[in-house]
């Protein structure tokens, strides 16, 4: 975070003072506090899909690898309130498929056949995605275990 305000601060400085410098320096100069800026707005709910991909994706690694899978992570059920990008907002649809993941996840840690159950949270994290969110569905679709 500090890091961040550093950042912002010396980019604000610099393009305020270089009016005499030429384009390609400039556009240079913007390329990295615009990423900055982007992961500092992003929503509570993009954030946390992001931790859920990451979570699932060390899952995926331990099911292939027959480890113990632990238990439920208790910060998905944030899911139920976290709050959207400008313009997304929650509706019965999603909360409807929220439950559904929820579930979906919730018994992976104690089904017979994990990977069966492990492929079935992911369906659901797509038939969310196919309604709600296309982009993301390609990266989604990675996490499956063939
Ligand atoms: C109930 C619907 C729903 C479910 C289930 C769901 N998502 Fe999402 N996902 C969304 C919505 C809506 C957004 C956009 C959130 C926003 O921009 O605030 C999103 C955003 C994302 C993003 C992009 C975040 C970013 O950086 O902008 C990724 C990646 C993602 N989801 C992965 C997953 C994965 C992996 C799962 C399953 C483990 C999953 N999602 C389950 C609805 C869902």
């Amino acid at each position: 975070m500090k890091k961040l305000v550093t950042v912002l601060a010396f980019s604000i400085l610099f393009l305020s003072c270089n009016s005499n410098t030429s384009e390609k320096e400039k556009e240079a100069s913007c390329e990295k506090p615009k990423e900055e800026f982007q992961m500092y707005e992003i929503s509570e709910m993009a954030g946390l899909m992001e931790q859920m991909y990451v979570e699932n994706k060390r899952l995926r690694d331990r099911i292939i690898a027959k480890d113990t899978l632990g238990t439920f992570p208790e910060y998905f059920l944030k899911i139920e309130k976290a709050t959207f990008t400008k313009g997304k907002e929650r509706d019965a649809f999603f909360n409807e498929h929220a439950q559904l993941f929820l579930k979906a996840q919730s018994e992976i840690y104690t089904a017979k056949d994990s990977k069966v159950a492990y492929n079935a949270m992911v369906d659901q994290c797509i038939a969310c995605h196919e309604v709600k969110c296309g982009g993301p569905i390609m990266r989604i679709k990675k996490l499956y275990i063939k």
